[in-house]
């Protein structure tokens, strides 16, 4: 059953939640469509063309129901097809990296910022060029942590092999001098404690979340799309390419409320 006016959320798995998290905290009022292609993930190591493919083939799927607004809520996907979507799409479309990027220049005072994410994000070099765009002189360095997504999307966020792991991966970025890290994933604050104890406490860690969803309410009040203040509670959707119960039990702890989480096919004939 489709939602009236909804904001699609897509994402390769459970990683957007954590942007979904940040856009009900603050526009309670609007109502959430969420895929998550977690029977795929991780796209990070995958070819450019594939990721295109399942992104378009989540767009079709979230764009069939009615929705006002949609959020690339992972950057590999968004480094990928941010800018065409947006040219062939009637409503508002945003990604995750700019918005990171711009709380990332806000935050630094050294100019000193690091970004972890998927190895396509930074092979992309999505981020640097932004915030080299938003500032020249900044030094950046950008290193991918393939192991992050498997242990998020597994549950082992808070695992002992988690803190091992994160540790080891973190290691070579804590002789860098860095005053910022953005977590240039997604999945990576449900990382954020061990990711903050790694690299230390003086390097603030920056998500994405926040600041997509402020540009989302921007982006809502720009084209009127606020929801009607009279209508009834929202009623959030989550679909998953993948295992539904999963979904549910991370997307609960990690929402804070009860989740229905829906199986949903793609549709396999999607070609680019
Ligand atoms: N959460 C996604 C991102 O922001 C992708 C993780 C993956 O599927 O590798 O990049």
């Amino acid at each position: 059953m489709s939602i009236p006016q909804a904001i699609g959320i897509i994402d390769s798995g459970v990683g957007g939640l954590t942007v979904a998290r940040e856009v009900i905290r603050q526009l309670p009022r609007e109502q959430i469509l969420y895929f998550g292609d977690n029977a795929r993930c991780p796209y990070g190591s995958r070819s450019a063309r594939e990721i295109r493919r399942f992104a378009n083939q989540m767009i079709q799927f979230v764009m069939r129901h009615p929705v006002k607004a949609l959020v690339i809520a992972c950057n590999t996907a968004a480094a990928v097809v941010l800018e065409e979507v947006r040219s062939r799409t009637d409503v508002p479309v945003i990604g995750v990296i700019e918005p990171g990027a711009r709380a990332a220049i806000s935050a630094s005072r050294t100019g000193r910022i690091g970004i972890i994410g998927t190895e396509l994000t930074i092979r992309a070099g999505a981020y640097q060029r932004v915030l080299h765009r938003l500032k020249p002189e900044v030094y950046t360095v950008g290193m991918a942590c393939p192991a992050f997504v498997p242990l998020v999307e597994s549950g082992r966020y808070d695992s002992p092999e988690a803190q091992r792991i994160v540790e080891e991966t973190i290691a070579p970025l804590t002789h860098e001098e860095l005053d910022t890290l953005i977590l240039g994933c997604t999945h990576y604050p449900l990382l954020a404690p061990l990711i903050q104890q790694a690299i230390g406490r003086d390097v603030a860690l920056i998500s994405s979340a926040e600041e997509t969803a402020r540009e989302l309410s921007t982006l809502l009040s720009l084209h009127n799309l606020y929801a009607d203040e009279r209508a009834s509670g929202p009623r959030h959707q989550f679909f998953t390419s993948g295992d539904a119960e999963r979904f549910r039990q991370i997307g609960e702890a990690w929402l804070g409320f009860a989740l229905e989480v829906q199986t949903a096919a793609l549709d396999p004939l999607y070609q680019v």
